[in-house]
């Protein structure tokens, strides 16, 4: 059968913005922006989307067209040695995703659901924080979970151009209306004007005297939201099938994220000072107990409550289909596996290997620090010393297609991936793993030694 393509070039950006936009724009990036200090964070992360994410979605671009295959299947066509069993890595690291990102996801369909059926109606902390736990752990978590992943399956068991193609077309656009609509309503807040300034107004001092912590958070975030380090857009940009220009393309795609993300900001942050919350206490969960508390403060704040949670929903969906078509798509070509079966299969492993996180959070750390903070960014430092370093011709000459005139671009391109993105993905791994081991042996020995 021939290996499926997209059927145009505004499905192939949409599903790469699809994937981009998710979780980590909206949920991870408002508290991390938050426990960084605002402006401060926001400039760094800014830095390193553009030097850093951009060369790196190219990174992925150029392989995927290339071989016109899966990671796997791509990796070992054009490396040899062990480079041919690296792909195998961004399997692990998608199984491994995927699994906690559904139940994270599942928790933004409830709240969407508790805001059409209740309201939210907890505006002092500890009722909001209640509400959170119940939430975020339980038989209804699983249950929400299961609905997301069948969601999941449905779309890729569906395949590429009636699968992905045909819902991120309905997700992506809405997603954009949805939060330019909320980002206008944050401006008539009281809380805005504090908001912009404590976002907006650049603050080099702080970044000074912070960086050794900064710089790792910006650079984790960046490959997060791009979604690059695990052959997402090797794998989507495998069904190209023709010459477009790969550079304008990622642009357009780091861009949009990138607004998406900054737009996110103009929701939560003068929301969050209407009601007086100080940004970016309490990490992930924080981020629902404010919210929800701020939604039952201001005025019209359970119908924004419900778009907002539900839009989330969607942009998680539009990235969770990526993740598992990853993975489908080694099944496909290297083991011959139809479509339909191979999704279930998967989907229906990723559920069962989540399951943990709807008992006990714990778990959610234990598989977030080591495919976040650890696997993905061993990713993009596999993927760039290959493009950088083992087929760098290949790469430059698969740039140039669909570009008329390329200039300086392709060794200015080349001469980014072999050393900058080396060492800053080098120092975020070191990092990753020190606070790994400290987890390891911290909070999750703790919690071993409670059984
Ligand atoms: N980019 C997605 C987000 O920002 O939520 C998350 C993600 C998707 C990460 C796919 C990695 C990935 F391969």
């Amino acid at each position: 059968m021939a290996r499926e393509t997209w059927a145009t070039r505004a499905g192939f950006i949409l599903a790469a913005v699809g994937s981009a936009v998710g979780l980590g724009n909206i949920w991870r990036f408002p508290f991390i922006t938050g426990q960084y200090g605002g402006s401060s964070f926001l400039i760094t992360y800014l830095a390193f989307v553009a030097l850093i994410g951009f060369p790196a979605i190219l990174v992925e671009f150029v392989i995927g067209r290339r071989t016109e295959r899966n990671p796997v299947g791509a990796l070992r066509e054009l490396g040899s040695g062990v480079w041919a069993y690296a792909g195998w890595l961004f399997v692990v690291t998608g199984f491994i995703i995927l699994s906690y990102y559904s139940v994270v996801a599942g928790w933004f369909l409830r709240y969407t659901l508790i805001g059409i059926t209740e309201g939210f109606t907890a505006t002092d902390p500890a009722a909001a924080n209640a509400l959170y736990e119940s939430v975020s752990t339980g038989l209804d978590t699983l249950l929400f979970h299961a609905v997301f992943m069948a969601l999941v399956i449905g779309i890729i068991a569906a395949g590429v151009r009636r699968g992905i193609e045909l819902s991120v077309k309905v997700m992506v656009p809405a997603i954009l209306v949805l939060l330019l609509g909320l980002a206008a309503y944050g401006f008539t807040l009281d809380g805005a004007s504090a908001a912009y300034s404590y976002y907006l107004a650049p603050d080099f001092g702080t970044i000074a005297a912070n960086w050794t912590e900064i710089l790792p958070a910006a650079a984790g975030q960046a490959f997060f939201t791009l979604s690059i380090g695990m052959g997402v857009m090797i794998t989507y940009a495998s069904y190209l099938g023709e010459d477009r220009n790969l550079a304008a393309d990622a642009g357009i795609i780091a861009t949009l994220d990138t607004l998406v993300a900054v737009l996110v900001g103009f929701v939560v942050f003068p929301v969050l000072f209407t009601v007086g919350i100080e940004p970016g206490t309490g990490g992930p969960g924080a981020i629902f107990v404010s919210l929800t508390s701020a939604f039952a403060g201001i005025p019209g704040g359970r119908a924004i409550g419900v778009v907002f949670f539900g839009m989330v929903g969607i942009a998680a969906l539009s990235s969770a289909i990526s993740i598992l078509e990853v993975l489908v798509s080694y099944l496909i070509d290297e083991l011959g596996v139809a479509r339909v079966p191979a999704s279930v299969a998967l989907g229906v492993a990723v559920f069962l290997f989540g399951v943990p996180v709807t008992i006990d959070l714990v778990f959610l750390n234990l598989y977030d620090l080591l495919a976040d903070g650890i696997l993905l960014v061993l990713g993009s430092l596999l993927l760039a010393l290959f493009v950088g370093w083992v087929i760098p011709d290949i790469a430059r000459e698969e740039l140039r297609k669909g570009i008329a005139d390329i200039g300086g671009l392709g060794d200015a391109w080349i001469w980014a991936v072999r050393i900058p993105i080396v060492i800053v993905v080098i120092v975020s791994l070191y990092l990753g793993i020190v606070d790994y081991v400290g987890f390891l042996t911290g909070d999750f020995a703790e919690w071993l030694a409670a059984r």
